[in-house]
């Protein structure tokens, strides 16, 4: 099968892209490299794929190229691309999150109607909740976000599903819940925690730390992406991919402690705008149309991030191999 991977060089893009390759199947991969984290950062995580004659890499910005061409022959997109960050998804910053997050959706959107695909799957979030009602939340809930950046989320997940209605563009809108293991972003809880306690540092925590987070792991969130590719789903399905462990954020230095086999120590900080409360996610439509559970424990997925940061600054080469 031939893919287009959007947000191929970050976080979550670049190990769907490893596990496409490793599947067989060719990758077309976007990128623009964008300044919200170190882009050398993100030219390492394509280290692996790079060395694939089955992928390929454009590096151009979805807000202006022509999404047509990158749609040669293919099969499945895969649209990871975009701004992530909860946290600062105010002030004059949300203009990138509109525009990156929703103008850009729309446009492959567009795209799809003129060059037909088969699937387009979208990296939805766990944030077009907000602080919902009740817990665990199903996708038949209705959606209240409580950040900018979960507006535009929300936004482009109902570009997905109008699509499909008027359209019959074959969309499925995955709602990833706090992904987390090797590549995290660095502005992400865990890296922080991790850059922390491995500096010698006080963890920095929010809040009084009770906020909850169902966190998933990175592989696992790479499972029922591909899957989404391939397997039949109606059009402008919208779907929870959340890791089933629901753990407060003092809890999880707890935890970050006995993994590093010392205790650490914690700075507080003000609670963050923005931020909800709890998140935790029901997902039984995943495992109907997809067959797919999570299957990553906690303390097992900790683990592997922390290998993978302990691999990365022993060796000061390029990104090592360690496999998710
Ligand atoms: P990331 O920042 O690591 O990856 C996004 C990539 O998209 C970056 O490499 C960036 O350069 C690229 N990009 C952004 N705008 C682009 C444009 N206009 N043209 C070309 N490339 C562009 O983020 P991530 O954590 O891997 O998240 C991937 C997707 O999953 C995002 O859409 C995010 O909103 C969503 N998501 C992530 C999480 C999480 O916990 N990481 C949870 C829910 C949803
Ligand atoms: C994450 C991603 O960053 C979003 O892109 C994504 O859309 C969202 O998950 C989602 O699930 O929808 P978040 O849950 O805020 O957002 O993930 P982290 O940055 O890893 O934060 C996890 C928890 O740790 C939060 O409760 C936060 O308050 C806390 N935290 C984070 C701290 O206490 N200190 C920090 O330095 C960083």
């Amino acid at each position: 099968m031939q893919t287009l991977v959007t947000g191929c060089a970050g976080f979550v893009g670049s190990h769907v892209v490893d596990q496409l390759l490793a599947d067989g199947h060719a990758v077309r991969g976007v990128d623009c490299f964008t300044q919200y984290y170190d882009p050398a950062r993100k030219h390492r995580n394509l280290d692996d794929a790079s060395r694939s004659h089955r992928f390929e890499l454009v590096d151009a910005d979805l807000r202006t190229t022509d999404v047509v061409a990158l749609l040669d022959d293919v099969d499945v997109v895969y649209h990871l691309a975009g701004q992530p960050g909860v946290r600062v998804s105010w002030a004059d910053g949300f203009g990138e999150y509109v525009s990156l997050n929703v103008l850009v959706t729309q446009r492959i959107l567009e795209a799809v109607r003129t060059r037909p695909v088969e699937r387009v799957v979208y990296a939805s979030s766990s944030s077009v909740y907000g602080n919902a009602q009740s817990y665990p939340v199903r996708e038949t809930d209705v959606p209240r976000p409580y950040s900018p950046y979960g507006v535009t989320k929300l936004a482009a997940e109902h570009l997905c599903v109008l699509y499909a209605e008027n359209w019959r563009i074959p969309t499925v809108s995955l709602r990833y819940f706090t992904v987390y293991g090797p590549r995290q972003r660095p502005d992400m809880g865990f890296s922080r925690f991790f850059d922390a306690a491995l500096g010698g540092e006080p963890i920095p925590v929010y809040g009084t730390g009770e906020q909850v987070r169902d966190f998933t792991f990175v592989a696992d969130v790479v499972d029922a992406t591909i899957r989404s590719g391939i397997l039949p789903t109606p059009p402008g399905t919208v779907m929870n991919v959340a890791g089933g462990e629901s753990v407060t954020v003092n809890g999880l230095v707890d935890l970050l402690g006995e993994l590093l086999g010392r205790s650490v120590e914690v700075t507080r900080l003000p609670p963050q705008p923005g931020d909800v409360q709890r998140t935790g996610g029901v997902t039984d439509r995943a495992r109907a149309f997809l067959d797919w559970a999570p299957q990553t424990p906690l303390a097992e997925g900790l683990r592997r991030q922390l290998l993978w940061i302990q691999a990365l600054s022993s060796e000061h080469l390029a990104n090592p191999v360690v496999r998710i």
